[in-house]
């Protein structure tokens, strides 16, 4: 009754941003994304008969304000008549900060749950119940570079290809919690953005765009059609009433350094999340000049580097 799994954070390239069903977190809009590789979420679930209620303990504190969706993604792997979990967390990045610790945590949960209970789930099974609880957590049951197509009912999860050594280096610009969740904030865009229709409708050309930019190994198209995406959803937070601006002045000056990058002829782009945190996505190659022009870029707190990593999985003897 007692099962470790570890998961990797995914940073999406074509971004989820929207929901079609709000209560059932069905995403509006597909979405394309790297599963990394060395930064990780390490969740042991200890189901437990004695115990009269779920437990969560983050990083060696106990954590109650997330235990409300833990519980409820609980039931989901196991069922309500579940018996009640110790659930133990262990995350190496910065929570709530646009890192996608929610989704690296959410994806571990799932597993470990359905191991501990032995629910012989299939990893789409839980990849959707994972996403039930937070749409980009689908993802990272799957290694590589993954779609998500959003159906009218269900989403579909899938690994394009594990066999593009792409490489993510972060430039973190401040590592405290965001004041709007992902979640508040597109469906205020929703809701509020003149722009969020047209976000919507050119989100399945985008898909193909870098779905063909993937096939052809063409990495400065894939880089045209993912900074023009991560632009777009900024657009829609910016425009959203009240707005929400997730940049920070570092965070454009980190824009700056990627610019000046790809002037010099370094093949490299930008992606950035629900967080100040800039993401540059490079060829092996090029990750020294990246990592050094990023770390010397004003206001840089850290840098973090990884290249793509496997789904969520079972962590032995657990
Ligand atoms: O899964 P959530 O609710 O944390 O939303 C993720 C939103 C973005 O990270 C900004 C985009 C994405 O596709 O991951």
């Amino acid at each position: 009754m007692r099962a470790t799994a570890q998961a990797q954070p995914n940073i999406a390239l074509i971004k989820y941003w929207g929901k079609r069903d709000a209560e059932r977190n069905l995403p509006a809009v597909g979405s394309l994304s790297l599963t990394l590789e060395t930064l990780w979420t390490r969740m042991t679930v200890e189901f437990d008969r004695d115990l009269e209620a779920d437990r969560l303990q983050l990083n060696g504190e106990s954590a109650n304000d997330m235990l409300p969706r833990i519980s409820r993604c609980l039931d989901l792997v196991a069922g309500a008549d579940r018996a009640r979990a110790a659930v133990t967390s262990e995350c190496n990045f910065p929570i709530a900060a646009g890192l996608a610790s929610s989704a690296s945590a959410f994806a571990a949960l799932v597993v470990a749950a359905s191991e501990a209970a032995a629910t012989g789930s299939d990893t789409l099974t839980l990849a959707r119940i994972a996403g039930a609880v937070s749409g980009s957590a689908a993802r990272s049951l799957y290694p590589g570079i993954v779609l998500l197509t959003a159906g009218d009912k269900e989403i579909r999860v899938e690994t394009v290809t594990s066999d593009w050594p792409l490489e993510l280096v972060v430039a973190v610009t401040d590592e405290s919690a965001k004041a709007v969740g992902s979640g508040a904030a597109m469906l205020r865009s929703a809701a509020t953005s003149p722009f969020y229709a047209a976000w919507v409708e050119q989100q399945a050309q985008d898909i193909v765009t870098a779905l063909d930019a993937v096939r052809e190994r063409n990495f400065s198209a894939l880089a045209a059609v993912a900074e023009h995406n991560c632009l777009k959803m900024h657009s829609l937070t910016w425009t959203s009433r009240p707005p929400v601006v997730y940049w920070n002045e570092v965070t454009m000056s980190c824009i700056q350094t990627v610019r000046k990058l790809q002037a010099d002829g370094v093949p490299v782009f930008f992606t950035i999340d629900a967080g100040p945190q800039l993401k540059a996505v490079c060829l092996p190659q090029a990750v020294p000049a990246v990592a050094a022009s990023l770390e010397a870029t004003p206001g840089v707190r850290r840098i973090l580097q990884s290249g793509l990593g496997a789904g969520a999985h079972r962590l032995s003897p657990g």
